[in-house]
């Protein structure tokens, strides 16, 4: 069985004592569910002390981005050698990586595989700026930041990435106040497994873990999370309220229960 990810994304937000309040906070008010896992992606500065401090049984971390070399010269850089065993996930291609920091396709690439390298998996995030979408090359984009980011993955090593549908438009930092629409979220989700399926075939396009994420917050989430396809969100500005955020976790539990009970 896929347990539903929720990965809370912190961004560039909350020294080491303000995150040490909100983990205290969500090892209170988050539960365990077998059907959910939860991860917390907080600042790299913040990772090792709130590794110590989160209840295990409910959370997993990960990291917001690191360095494709492992090990060298490169003044100011984290690598994902050094996030070993401390992170199961780490964020790769944010938007706002790509955009303010200038990560280009081929970067991004390198870091999906330095991140398989070290045994963390990478949450690839895929998705079109508003003037791509108004283009109509949500399609050419997504698939050209999906293959560039696959292609030096052999089969078995793309089984451990997700993949996040991230519209730019509707994340927060970029203006966005609402999540995209279903029928949105779910074409693009189609795609991404279409195009996972054209290069590793069938079995793969199902098995593979594609979330979604943008302006996600508690009312939203039966409904995307009811589409096919979904197997999890990504909230970011939610995640650093832990009312939203329990709020976000309780009611995926509801949503797969009810799923559940009627399939
Ligand atoms: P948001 O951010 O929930 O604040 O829109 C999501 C993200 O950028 O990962």
């Amino acid at each position: 069985m896929k347990r539903t990810l929720i990965v809370g994304n912190w961004k560039m937000n909350l020294n080491t004592q303000q995150a040490s309040v909100l983990v205290h906070r969500l090892n209170k008010h988050i539960e365990e569910h077998r059907d959910i896992e939860v991860v917390l992606a907080p600042s790299l500065l913040t990772l090792q002390p709130i590794s110590l401090q989160i209840d295990r049984r409910k959370f997993r971390l990960a990291a917001q981005d690191a360095f494709y070399v492992d090990e060298g010269a490169y003044t100011g850089e984290v690598s994902f050698t050094m996030l070993r065993g401390l992170v199961h996930y780490a964020l790769v291609g944010h938007s706002e990586r790509r955009i303010h920091l200038g990560e280009t396709l081929e970067v991004v690439r390198d870091k999906v595989q330095a991140a398989i390298r070290n045994g963390i998996s990478p949450i690839l995030c895929v998705g079109e700026t508003k003037q791509e979408r108004a283009a109509g090359e949500t399609k050419r984009v997504i698939h050209d930041q999906l293959t560039t980011a696959l292609a030096n993955l052999t089969p078995e090593e793309v089984e451990e990435v997700v993949i996040a549908y991230e519209p730019v438009w509707a994340i927060t930092s970029f203006g966005g106040d609402r999540p995209a629409k279903p029928d949105e979220i779910q074409s693009a989700i189609r795609w991404i497994r279409h195009i996972i399926g054209e290069l590793y075939g069938e079995k793969l396009a199902t098995e593979l873990r594609v979330i979604y994420g943008a302006s996600v917050d508690a009312e939203f989430v039966e409904g995307i999370l009811s589409l096919e396809g979904v197997d999890g969100l990504l909230p970011g500005t939610a995640s650093l309220n832990y009312h939203k955020f329990a709020d976000i976790v309780a009611a995926a539990h509801r949503t797969l229960q009810k799923a559940g009970q009627n399939g």
